[in-house]
């Protein structure tokens, strides 16, 4: 199988418990490698222009305002099929829907705070990565 890419952030959920290296165990225990990294604070363009494939939803103000009230911090994960190997170690998105051992299960506090989010192909991966990282900053 091949070695892709996939991205992924850390909320402010779960940075503001202090729990950004507990979430990156069980991205690296599944088998994915951190090939870049760095907490930010979201300004809101940037949270209205990385989820505006959603601006038309009901809780798009709502996701915005979360993803900007607290640092974050954004990840390049490399490993083998790594946007289905994070999103298994995801969990579904509503926390109350994953399975046991998932992230999401473990520490998701609601379907907006839940804890993690990730590419959902590769080629939106491609897309969510150059979003945030300059090429030279991906280090594998
Ligand atoms: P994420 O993978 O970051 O992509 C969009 C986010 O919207 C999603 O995770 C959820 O955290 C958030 N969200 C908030 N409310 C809903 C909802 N009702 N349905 C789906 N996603 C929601």
């Amino acid at each position: 199988m091949a070695v892709t890419r996939t991205f992924s952030i850390i909320k402010p959920d779960a940075t503001r418990r202090n729990l950004t290296g507990a979430v990156t165990k069980m991205l690296e225990d599944a088998g994915l490698r951190v090939v870049a990294s760095k907490r930010i604070q979201m300004t809101r363009e940037q949270a209205e222009g990385f989820y505006a494939v959603h601006k038309e939803r009901p809780f798009f103000g709502e996701l915005v305002d979360f993803m900007i009230s607290g640092p974050v911090v954004v990840q390049v994960l490399e490993g083998e099929d790594a946007v289905k190997r994070n999103r298994d170690v995801m969990g579904a998105t509503n926390p109350a829907d994953a399975d046991e051992g998932t992230i999401r299960k473990t520490y998701a506090e609601s379907i907006e705070a839940n804890s993690v989010h990730g590419s959902d192909s590769d080629e939106n991966a491609k897309i969510e990565i150059d979003f945030f990282f300059d090429e030279d900053e991906i280090v594998g």
